[in-house]
């Protein structure tokens, strides 16, 4: 950056109450780190920043959204069409229109795992790490359908060397020339007073965007235009923790392009009325998801005439779009969601903290804060035991091994 250019970031830091972030630059040597800083202190939006921290001190305001519950189709009971939507998505998948995403820009901290979610290995007598059994549905679905499916992964900062790294150790598991890798954004952290955090390696303290940001990703790495080059149109977005995602589903497909809609999700009904996922749901007329900390106790347990969940349809972070849709929301931005952390820091005088309660918030866009940009989305339930298997705590619920035993159920059946 210029002098010129450095002196009018300097002026934004100041009008913004940041200056303490010039003290920790001031102090660091002439070299790559203090460019690293430079850079830093240019990318980020401090205006931004201060109104998502006046936002942290507000009560947390009911959006007063009109919420509804929304329809939506079960795999199960659709009868003699089944047929009917699973061929034309066979036709879209075998002209190779499909691509599939995975986000996984997330560490393992909750699973007691050191290192990217993808890269943990799950206990299966085969020790295969999440990712490979991600690939190897794809790579199953492919010789099915006769086709190679791209693979899309979304990376962090935190974790893009020793994910790419882990893809190289490992061949790619076979799909080396399918695989491409993109970095999802981030934003810095700030502390209760909504200064901007220094973390241990002395640069400002960034962490993940949130999944929301995977639109916007994919646009500005190119990766749509890779996508489109390769002439695909659909493309499936899941999580990397869900180690029976179904990411080549043709009947989704299928009731996608039928009924003529940019996006379709997948659900399976909640176990239990509170159980800790999203509901999709309608909120002002649009498809949206409703998160189990925003569904209100009465709202959770309301069930319709005949004993059903109003607002059952799990949200399993299992969505396809048309190309044209992903190109739309990453031009649009989303609200960041604000979240309380423990987050380790480096103090005024050079000292590191090691925080034993919450002390700084951390801001996350959601994927499906964009379903609303579109009118319409279609909804189909799958069954949980043949889909949805999450590894997110280190035991309990949705544990390794309440998805080790969800995996070995399913694939036994396959056999
Ligand atoms: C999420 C969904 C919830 C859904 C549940 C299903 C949110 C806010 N909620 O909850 O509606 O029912 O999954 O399992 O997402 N990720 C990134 N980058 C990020 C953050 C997350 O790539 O910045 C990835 C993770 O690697 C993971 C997925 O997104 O694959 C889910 O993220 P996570 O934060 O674990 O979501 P949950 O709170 O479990």
């Amino acid at each position: 950056m210029n002098n010129e250019g450095f002196e009018e970031v300097k002026r934004k830091i100041k009008r913004y109450g940041q200056e303490h972030l010039l003290d920790y630059y001031d102090r660091l040597p002439d070299g790559e780190k203090k460019e690293k800083f430079e850079k830093q202190l240019e990318n980020i939006d401090f205006e931004m920043i201060d109104s998502l921290y006046k936002k942290t001190t507000l009560e947390p305001k009911n959006e007063n959204a009109n919420v509804e519950p929304i329809e939506y189709w079960d795999k199960e009971r659709l009868g003699g069409k089944y047929d009917f939507y699973e061929e034309i998505g066979i036709d879209a998948i075998k002209d190779g229109k499909l691509a599939a995403v995975t986000m996984a820009g997330g560490q393992g901290t909750r699973l007691g795992h050191n290192g990217p979610k993808g890269t943990f290995d799950i206990g299966l007598d085969s020790h295969k790490s999440l990712f490979e059994l991600l690939c190897d549905s794809l790579k199953e679905a492919g010789k099915k359908y006769g086709v190679t499916i791209p693979w899309f992964i979304m990376t962090s900062e935190e974790n893009n060397e020793d994910t790419v790294e882990f893809f190289k150790k490992n061949k790619y598991f076979g799909y080396e020339k399918n695989v491409y890798f993109f970095k999802q954004g981030q934003l810095p952290m700030i502390d209760t007073e909504g200064k901007i955090l220094i973390g241990e390696n002395g640069l400002i303290k960034e962490a993940a965007d949130g999944h929301g940001g995977v639109y916007e990703s994919l646009v500005k790495s190119g990766m749509v235009d890779k996508m489109k080059n390769l002439g695909v149109e659909w493309v499936f977005i899941g999580g990397v923790d869900n180690c029976l995602v179904r990411m080549v589903d043709p009947v989704l497909m299928g009731l996608a392009i039928y009924k003529g809609v940019l996006e379709a999700g997948k659900s399976v009904v909640k176990a239990y009325p509170h159980e800790k996922v999203g509901a999709f749901c309608k909120k002002n007329g649009k498809p949206n998801v409703i998160e189990y900390s925003e569904i209100t106790p009465e709202m959770a347990e309301a069930r319709d005439e005949a004993g059903e969940l109003l607002y059952g349809e799990s949200h399993i972070l299992c969505n396809l779009f048309n190309i044209s849709a992903i190109e739309r929301m990453g031009s649009t931005p989303l609200p960041y969601h604000c979240a309380f952390k423990k987050a380790t820091y480096i103090d005024k005088d050079g000292n590191k903290i090691v925080p034993d309660s919450p002390n700084a918030y951390k801001f996350e866009a959601f994927l499906f804060d964009a379903f609303g940009d579109l009118d319409d989305m279609v909804i189909l339930r799958v069954k949980r035991e043949e889909e949805f298997a999450p590894v997110k705590n280190a035991t309990g619920v949705d544990s390794p091994e309440t998805a080790r035993n969800l995996y070995n159920n399913l694939h036994k059946q396959n056999k």
